[in-house]
């Protein structure tokens, strides 16, 4: 099946300051730059101390700019958090919701993420929804029941209209970071065929097929080939291994010369 389009983006977490985001950005611009955008959808979700600097460091025909995370409400008495209208206001096009880290560390619920989406669509942003399966789960052979539940709970209540702005990142929470194992391809696309399968059931088939599925998980420049072949994989959502510019654009090179040779 040939691919519309490959997704390919990393989100830097609480690393990089703000000189060290510019420089990063800049060079991956220029290295891509010779890159056709029909075929490429490549986007950075820096910190959020960096984001009006990352704005004027690249070209959102070049790299799309994300948040991590994003308040519910507009305004009010949330101390610590980022409101949608803060983040309008930076330029930032993309926003992270559900992050592994999100749910795990900071303990955020099924209806917060809910609550997240709902907002943040309504805000006219990208939507990057992140989903995973823990280690207990996988174990006990109930990932595809988690990756549903997570995806139905977040989803619900969403207008269709908002389909054509929501992305989903798969990322099993064991897969992820230093001390995590990558899916392997198989298993992967195994989970993005249930994820399909739940966005058909709640929007339709043809709704369904508009939705970017994204792999996460310890990505690397061995086996990201290998994961983009999947029939069901649109894109690789990366951490470590898309850090350094040249890294990262050796990656995006050997992805689009594997689908698109
Ligand atoms: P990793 O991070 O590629 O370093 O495992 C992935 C993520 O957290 O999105």
């Amino acid at each position: 099946m040939t691919k519309r389009r490959v997704y390919l983006g990393t989100n830097t977490k609480m690393y990089k300051s703000i000189a060290q985001t510019c420089s990063f950005l800049k060079e991956l611009s220029e290295l891509t730059a010779g890159l056709s955008r029909e075929h490429l959808e490549l986007f950075v979700i820096p910190s959020y101390t960096a984001l009006e600097a990352a704005r004027k460091a690249a070209p959102p025909s070049i790299i799309k700019l994300g948040a991590q995370n994003m308040a519910w409400l507009d305004e009010g008495p949330l101390t610590g958090e980022i409101s949608p209208l803060m983040l309008r206001e930076v330029g930032v096009e993309i926003v992270e919701i559900g992050h592994s880290e999100r749910r795990h560390i900071f303990r955020e619920d099924l209806e917060t993420i809910r609550k997240k989406v709902l907002c943040a669509a309504r805000h006219g942003f990208t939507v990057l929804l992140c989903v995973g399966e823990t280690t207990e789960e996988k174990e006990a052979g109930c990932m595809d029941d988690a990756l549903r539940i997570q995806l139905k709970s977040a989803l619900h209540g969403l207008s269709p209209e908002y389909l054509s702005r929501l992305w989903v990142a798969y990322e099993p929470v064991w897969a992820i970071g230093e001390n995590g194992t990558p899916a392997s391809r198989e298993y992967a696309e195994a989970r993005h065929k249930a994820l399909r399968e739940t966005l058909c059931q709640l929007f339709g088939q043809g709704a369904a097929e508009v939705v970017p599925l994204l792999y996460g998980g310890s990505v690397n420049s061995e086996n990201a080939v290998g994961l983009i072949g999947m029939d069901h994989i649109d894109g690789l959502f990366i951490g470590r291994s898309a850090w350094d510019a040249r890294r990262f654009s050796a990656i995006i090179r050997d992805v689009l010369d594997s689908v698109y040779r």
